[in-house]
């Protein structure tokens, strides 16, 4: 039985920094952010998206055609949560109108949640092959005003469809894995930006994927040279070229650096014009692979390193489906990438600094440029959502189309 990625969409806020305008304010040479660490543009919510809306606008999209009575389980992975206690996918479930005998739970650690969502889920379709999963990854990546990591900001969602009718990838069930207590980034709850340790944050990673890669080989006996593809996690755009330049040496490969670089290239493409979304980064590297309209990936062999600080990390394979195209939407995704409004610094600051009353005053949030659900505003310590009419949801039409055709 072949098990994997039956759909995957991605969504990213309808607003963006182009990072010339960063480097303006921060009087820092623009080369840094464009060569140095790969970035030319970032994400940025509006007042009235959080992960939630982000996610679920992911969602409608990966659910289209897909039979709903199927899933059974949602999986919520983020690092920016709404709740200390209740799952992001309750919220989600909701919105969608998901059918109500599923369970619904959320998943933490750091940036690669996701990737063990994605792992627990092929385990439930491999005991139940007719159920389906729906993973959900959204995320927010905030260092603050002026650090370092502001560069690397960005925001976006990841939804995947995990069934025995893989359309897009089947994944394997191997993985290598790593655990080790560390200190490169994290976030205490009280804080809304994260706390690293860049240079050594950097270190760990490339450790962490060493080791993975180490655990993979024992378990498989694979080699460098099985893989046509590679897609590491992004934090920037740079550090899939680094990690892969490293794992390269280690094994010794023949390739050339031309050869190195186009197995993963085509992977850093969207996180260089929207920079890190924490769990839903690697997925949103997956994609740019996908659409990559020069290659033919029918069939072809992609090997993935899963990165989350603290640390943990997961390297493990898929193999990409005859037909993969179909479905995949990728106009749509172009188009939503494409059609970001350019914020100037001054809008940025103001969109980041915004902040709900923590009071639980009622609150309303001002409309902006979203997909089919935003952020209403808060209520007895509530957040409220909501649906937005199909004429006004002006961001992303593929979600539009999609609400369209949702029952209301
Ligand atoms: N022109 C061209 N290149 C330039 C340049 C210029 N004018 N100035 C600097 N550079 C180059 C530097 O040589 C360097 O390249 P190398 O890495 O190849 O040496 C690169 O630009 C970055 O320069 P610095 O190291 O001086 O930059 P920095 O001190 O400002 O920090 C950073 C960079 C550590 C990545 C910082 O952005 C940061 O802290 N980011 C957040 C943490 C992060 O992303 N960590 C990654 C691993 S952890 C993870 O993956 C989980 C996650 O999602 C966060």
């Amino acid at each position: 039985m072949k098990i994997g990625i039956e759909t995957i969409s991605m969504y990213v806020p309808g607003y963006g920094l182009d990072l010339r305008e960063l480097a303006k304010a921060r009087n820092v040479d623009y080369a840094k952010y464009h060569q140095g660490i790969g970035q030319e543009f970032m994400s940025v919510p509006s007042p009235d998206e959080d992960v939630i809306t982000m996610g679920a606008n992911a969602a409608l999209q990966a659910l289209e055609g897909v039979e709903r009575e199927a899933i059974q389980t949602v999986i919520f992975a983020t690092e920016s949560g709404i709740d200390q206690s209740k799952a992001g996918a309750i919220y989600i479930h909701h919105l969608l109108d998901l059918p109500s005998n599923c369970r619904t739970v959320e998943m933490k650690q750091a940036c690669c949640s996701s990737t063990s969502a994605l792992h627990f889920a092929l385990a439930t379709v491999a005991l139940k092959p007719e159920q389906k999963v729906l993973i959900v990854a959204s995320d927010e990546a905030r260092y603050g005003l002026g650090t370092a990591g502001e560069p690397t900001q960005g925001a976006g969602a990841v939804a995947m469809v995990i069934s025995a009718h893989p359309k897009v990838m089947e994944v394997d069930v191997d993985v290598g894995y790593f655990t080790e207590d560390v200190m490169d980034f994290w976030r205490p709850n009280y804080l809304d930006e994260a706390l690293v340790d860049g240079k050594y944050s950097i270190k760990v990673y490339l450790n962490a994927l060493e080791q993975c890669w180490n655990h993979y080989q024992q378990a498989t006996g694979a080699i460098f040279e099985d893989f046509d593809h590679f897609c590491y996690h992004l934090p920037f755009s740079r550090m899939g070229l680094k990690a892969h330049l490293h794992l390269a040496r280690q094994e010794k490969s023949s390739l050339s650096a031309r050869e190195l670089q186009q197995q993963v290239e085509p992977s850093l493409h969207y996180n260089r014009i929207n920079g890190n979304a924490y769990t839903a980064s690697l997925y949103i590297g997956l994609l740019s692979l996908l659409d990559q309209p020069q290659l033919n990936l029918e069939g072809a062999r992609v090997g993935f390193f899963s990165y989350g600080s603290g640390c943990m990390g997961a390297f493990f394979g898929g193999t990409v489906m005859a037909g993969y195209r179909e479905g995949l939407n990728s106009e749509a995704r172009i188009a939503l990438l494409r059609d970001r409004r350019r914020l100037s610094y001054e809008e940025y600051e103001e969109f980041y600094t915004h902040a709900l009353p923590e009071n639980g005053h009622a609150y309303r949030t001002r409309r902006h440029r979203t997909g089919a659900f935003r952020l209403a505003g808060v209520e007895n310590h509530q957040r409220i959502y909501e649906r937005v009419p199909v004429q006004m949801a002006a961001h992303s039409d593929a979600s539009t189309r999609a609400y369209a055709a949702a029952p209301a």
